[in-house]
């Protein structure tokens, strides 16, 4: 149980709670709600230790084992499936372990007692999921999205956001009775947005996760903890239910707000007017008193609303941009570029409003990237329209920030930089307005960036991109760690922005209402979309039952529903979680692309030339399954004979034919992953 008493907790000169009373039951799934900056992330540091309660009390179990995300950007050359089995402490911890009790073993091999505490390290070490630790670290990276031919690529390899993922899958795999989770979702896209919900609502232990995702929080949790005002209050419901429960509470409080405001009216006026009278001031006194006992209503504070628009942009090039015969993608030092998109012939018109499709890695950001000019075409050409001023905004990218800088001095860079070239006033007072606008008032434009919450960095980059009052919006995930109202503040911004704007999101309701037409970016091209939201999720569920079928006719298992985070999959399980359709499960029917009978045409040739080349692969595939197999069965024999009473001679025999055995049957599944990576990749 966590309980919080009267607990009071600041950051520098700011009350996060004041007074917070709350308690949460073992496993019970919390969902940690609140304002960008309420103090949601600084409740995680009470939580996990690295901040004490500044009053009050604050207890928990002290033999609860912490599962966390970590937030630092891993930098490291172990492989993703190692880095993510180092997840597991505790496996870690009785590896070197048994690697100690080996060590007295070889030295002492006749000590009856250290043969007993061999068989014990190997006894733990097995009940603690040795055996099955690397399949289970598997199942978690390409339940989080990753390819099977990723799973032995370097840490380092990866992109920020992806990195990420590694480490939310290390938290995962850390066996816990604690799970804190802080927006989790945010480098997440709608298929792995999926398996994550399947899989915490599998977990068993206390969860506390913070999310600005509805949808997400409804899914995984059954209580929400909101905090606001400094105070913080548990409501037994999903976020759905609490918005529910809230509204009612407001009304309920806001009516005996109004009551009590007409009782102390009214005893103020019967003090008023008796005090000096001789004869009825002891009642007046004793109504003084009742006033100063009453325990007061606090008054509804509204919410503070937040609302900002961009400015009109001074000229409108027209076309914006024009894009022909290219070839986007990255080059690469010593191999030949790696291309990702061809073909590319598109132009973009003033005043056009186009959502960016496509499932995770096909280059979505690719295309934007390049159009920002990140990084060059490979081929072909992109030309820009005459006084093209663009506002790029790439959530991975908050980093653009300076930690030790304030946002005034972010502003007076920014004015420097571009002063006359935005129009703009750049003296200090009118950077403070514009800032204040931004709702960074007060101490807050003097706050180091480091030290301001997810929300409030990403705030201030929307604020800087407004300033420089672009007319061709990029915005790659803006939404990612804002609250809802400045989501819905971003909405109504740019439905009323003149310029262009092109927006990648996987928030289908900033989509749908500031988007009205769609390019998709899948196969290699950008294409346009012919249709909306919902031909785009039915898109989406052909292009997984697609890449099903193929995965079918390369020979492995059929998808299987979402896996289970306690159980180890099986191996071909591991195929089968990468292929989860999207959630648009919803839907029904089917849309085909353009050309659908000349397409199967060539879907079915190309099937056939497959089928040849896989034959072999398969075949080994098929043998390396069954020695498995048979490992697997010994091992569980092994097992059992050591769970009966043995001479110490005959369990250190045991324990170590056991560990042969599990070290075959690592290489043999290293060996089935390669196999299944190349299988994947002939299906490409
Ligand atoms: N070291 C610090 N010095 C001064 N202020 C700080 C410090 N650390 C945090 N704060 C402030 O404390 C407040 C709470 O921060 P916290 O990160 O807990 O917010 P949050 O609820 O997690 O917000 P978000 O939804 O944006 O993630 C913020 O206004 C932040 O600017
Ligand atoms: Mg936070």
């Amino acid at each position: 149980m966590i309980t919080l008493k009267n607990v009071v907790l600041r950051r520098s000169a700011k009350v996060l709670l004041d007074g917070a009373t709350v308690t949460l039951n073992p496993g019970e799934k919390v969902g940690l709600v609140g304002r960008n900056g309420a103090g949601k992330s600084t409740l995680f540091a009470l939580f996990n230790g690295s901040l004490h309660e500044d009053g009050g009390d604050f207890s928990m179990p002290r033999q609860w084992r912490l599962a966390q995300v970590a937030q630092n950007m891993p930098e490291t050359d172990e492989s993703a499936t190692d880095f993510v089995v180092g997840g597991d402490t505790r496996l870690l911890e009785l590896r070197q372990k048994l690697a100690a009790v080996e060590a007295a073993y070889e030295d002492n091999p006749d000590d009856a007692e250290i043969g007993m505490e061999l068989a014990h390290a190997y006894t733990d070490l097995a009940d603690a999921g040795e055996h099955d630790a690397v399949p289970r670290a598997q199942a978690l990276i390409l339940g989080l999205g990753f390819r099977v031919a990723e799973l032995d690529s370097p840490v380092n390899s990866f992109s920020g956001g992806w990195r990420m993922r590694l480490q939310l899958a290390r938290a995962l795999m850390c066996p816990s009775d604690l799970l804190l989770l802080d927006e989790p979702t945010n480098h997440l896209d709608l298929d792995a947005l999926v398996w994550l919900e399947a899989w915490l609502q599998k977990y068993a232990g206390t969860m506390i996760v913070i999310s600005h995702d509805r949808e997400f929080l409804d899914a995984v949790t059954d209580v929400t903890l909101h905090i606001a005002n400094a105070q913080l209050t548990r409501y037994g419901g999903n976020y759905s239910k609490f918005e529910d429960m809230r509204a009612l509470q407001m009304e309920q409080q806001q009516a005996a707000f109004a009551r009590q405001q007409d009782k102390i009216a009214h005893l103020q006026k019967f003090i008023d007017r008796f005090k000096a009278k001789a004869s009825k001031a002891k009642q007046a006194q004793s109504r003084v008193k009742a006033l100063e006992r009453m325990e007061k209503v606090a008054p509804l504070l509204a919410e503070a609303e937040f609302s900002f628009e961009f400015k009109e942009p001074g000229h409108i090039p027209n076309p914006m941009l024009s894009i022909t015969g290219a070839s986007f993608g990255y080059t690469q030092e010593e191999a030949p570029p790696k291309t990702i998109l061809t073909g590319v012939n598109r132009s973009v018109q003033g005043g056009q409003r186009i959502g960016i499709l496509g499932a995770n890695g096909q280059g979505k950001s690719t295309l934007v990237k390049t159009i920002a000019r990140e990084m060059g075409a490979l081929a072909g050409t992109v030309t820009e329209g005459k006084g093209l001023n663009i506002g790029y905004f790439a959530q991975q990218e908050l980093d653009v920030l300076h930690p030790q800088s304030n946002p005034l001095e972010h502003m007076v860079r920014l004015a420097r930089e571009l002063g006359a070239a935005a129009r703009e006033s750049t003296s200090e007072q009118s950077l403070r307005g514009f800032l204040g606008s931004f709702n960074f008032s007060g101490d807050m434009v003097k706050q180091p960036v480091g030290t301001m919450s997810g929300g409030e960095k990403a705030r201030l980059v929307l604020a800087m991109m407004v300033w420089q009052r672009p007319n061709l919006l990029l915005l790659d995930e803006p939404t990612n760690h804002l609250d809802l109202a400045t989501r819905e503040a971003l909405a109504v911004a740019l439905n009323e922005f003149e310029g262009t704007l092109m927006l990648v999101s996987h928030d289908r309701a900033l989509l749908r209402s500031v988007c009205d037409e769609f390019w998709l970016v899948g196969r290699g091209e950008v294409k346009d979309f012919d249709g909306d939201l919902d031909d785009y999720q039915r898109y989406l569920l052909d292009e997984a039952r697609r890449q099903r079928e193929e995965a079918r006719l390369a020979g492995q298992a059929p998808a299987a529903d979402a896996p289970a985070p306690a159980t180890a999959p099986s191996a071909p399980d591991l195929i089968a979680q990468s292929d989860q359709p999207a959630r648009a499960s919803a839907v029904s029917g089917s849309k085909s692309g353009a050309n659908p009978q000349e397409q199967r045409k060539q879907d079915a040739q190309q099937r056939q030339q497959l089928a040849g080349r896989l034959k072999p692969v398969k075949a080994e595939l098929d043998k390396a399954e069954k020695r498995m197999a048979a490992l697997n069965a010994e091992k569980t024999g092994l097992e059992a004979r050591l769970a009966t009473p043995l001479e110490p001679a005959e369990i250190a025999e045991a324990g170590r034919r056991l560990k042969a055995v599990g070290d075959e049957l690592n290489t043999l599944e290293e060996r089935w992953l390669e196999l299944s990576g190349q299988i994947e990749a002939l299906s490409a």
